[in-house]
């Protein structure tokens, strides 16, 4: 091989290399240091109507403007029952894409704005349906984050918190699962010009939605998010593309077993120790019966604090009824066993006096009542002993049915049917 052969060959490997280091396009960037748009250029052109009119939406008559949402919880108020709302504390994340706004970016990823500069930049008009009062936070700079990419893809985020009005059937309180719902709509622009969509994160596996799993409530537990997106027809207007996020929450029923269940399932197992005692102590039944009674009523009283005044029995109402039911016929048992034993008492007495023939004699001494009941079927001491047995054995049965009821799919399928009508609102 001759060194022309060889120097030819050099000189040709350098000039491939040379090509290819222009064709690299991971190289692109170092070769367009002219095109770079700075941030003040940015802000200078956003602030030229005659280059961005904020005033007009992108694509004007053209497609729909994708509007992407995502909402990152972060933390859940109140849930109120008495109002029908709950408050919410998130961030509301939009991205759209204005072509507008494109510029050279070099190395750049995107151009951050201040909060003042969204005021020249189109920006979606959404609002929450169920909103009742709601604010953006302002402490110390309005909570807003905007981005703009070299291809004009803005990244919007604000921090709002809102009271959201949150419609509940309280027919299984406190055994319930409400259902708690955000929506997001277009206020200004109809389904034509923009089309809201949820912008679910892969890699968190969500639909949109994002709650770290520091958020917690008191009272309930965070069973299951749902998302979903439709277009909303007024009859006058038009129709709006619109989201909605359901938050599924299950009521953690620890508290009102501690404050309710428990303490009047014992008052009920109370008023069953009469039956035990002597029928001829008449204060000391009397002053257990009353007693319980009294308690229930005082249970029934707190178990209403807090809840509002519906015109449809609670889980809880029917607990606490069916309570004071046990009690109160605990009570009327003794009512009827004393009237008994009196009448028994009388009519041994008159039995006595007829067989030995001597009137006027009263004293009546037990052995003989006895024997003078042996062999005949309802007798006062019959009927208690009857109750020790019966009255367990109902509460027993009424607290597997209140349990089956309220616990299982009964209870779904009334939440469908409500579900049903809130959803044709
Ligand atoms: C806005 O842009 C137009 C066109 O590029 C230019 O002629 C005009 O001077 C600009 N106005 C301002 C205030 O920068
Ligand atoms: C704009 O660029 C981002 C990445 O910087 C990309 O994810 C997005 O799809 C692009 N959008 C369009 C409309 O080209
Ligand atoms: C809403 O309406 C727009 C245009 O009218 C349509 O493109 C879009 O698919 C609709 N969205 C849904 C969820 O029905």
């Amino acid at each position: 091989m001759s060194s022309v052969t060889m120097l030819m060959l050099t000189i040709f490997g350098i000039l491939v290399n040379m090509a290819l280091a222009f064709i690299d396009p991971t190289q692109d960037a170092n070769f367009l240091p002219s095109g770079h748009t700075s941030a003040v250029e940015f802000m200078n052109m956003i602030e030229n109507r005659s280059l961005v009119d904020q005033r007009i939406r992108p694509n004007h008559n053209g497609p729909p403007v994708i509007v992407k949402c995502q909402v990152f919880i972060s933390s859940f108020g109140s849930i109120s029952e008495v109002n029908m709302d709950y408050s919410l504390d998130f961030f509301l994340r939009q991205e759209w894409n204005d072509p507008r706004l494109q510029y050279e970016g070099g190395k750049q990823r995107y151009i951050t704005l201040t909060s003042e500069s969204i005021k020249n930049i189109w920006t979606p008009p959404l609002y929450f349906p169920n909103e009742k009062k709601g604010e953006l936070h302002t402490m110390i700079i309005p909570n807003k984050l905007i981005r703009v990419t070299p291809n004009g893809t803005v990244t919007y985020s604000i921090r709002l918190t809102l009271v959201l009005s949150c419609p509940m059937l309280l027919t299984d309180f406190p055994l319930d699962t409400q259902e708690c719902a955000l929506n997001i709509e277009s206020f200004v622009y109809e389904s034509d010009d923009i089309e809201l969509q949820w912008q679910p994160d892969h890699s968190l596996k969500n639909q949109g939605v994002e709650i770290p799993s520091t958020v917690g409530l008191a009272q309930f537990k965070i069973d299951d998010v749902k998302v979903s997106s439709r277009n909303r027809s007024y009859s006058r207007t038009g129709s709006f593309s619109s989201l909605r996020a359901v938050f599924h929450l299950k009521r953690q029923i620890g508290y009102y077993l501690l404050q309710t269940y428990i303490p009047s399932m014992l008052i009920v197992i109370l008023s069953w120790v009469a039956f035990w005692i002597n029928k001829e102590a008449v204060p000391a039944r009397i002053a257990l019966g009353i007693t319980t009674v009294l308690t229930m009523t005082t249970q029934l009283t707190g178990s209403r604090q807090g809840v509002p005044r519906v015109s449809y029995p609670k889980a809880m109402d029917v607990w606490m009824a069916a309570c004071m039911l046990f009690v109160f016929l605990a009570l009327l048992e003794y009512a009827v066993v004393n009237v008994m034993s009196t009448v028994e008492k009388d009519k041994q007495a008159r039995h006595r006096d007829i067989e030995t023939g001597k009137k006027g004699n009263k004293k009546r001494d037990r052995s003989s009542v006895l024997a003078y009941n042996k062999g005949r079927g309802c007798t006062a001491q019959y009927v208690d002993n009857c109750s020790r047995i019966i009255f367990p054995v109902f509460f027993v049965i009424f607290n597997c049915a209140y349990w089956a009821v309220y616990t299982a799919e009964f209870q779904t399928m009334i939440v469908d049917a409500f579900n049903k009508i809130k959803g044709e609102e």
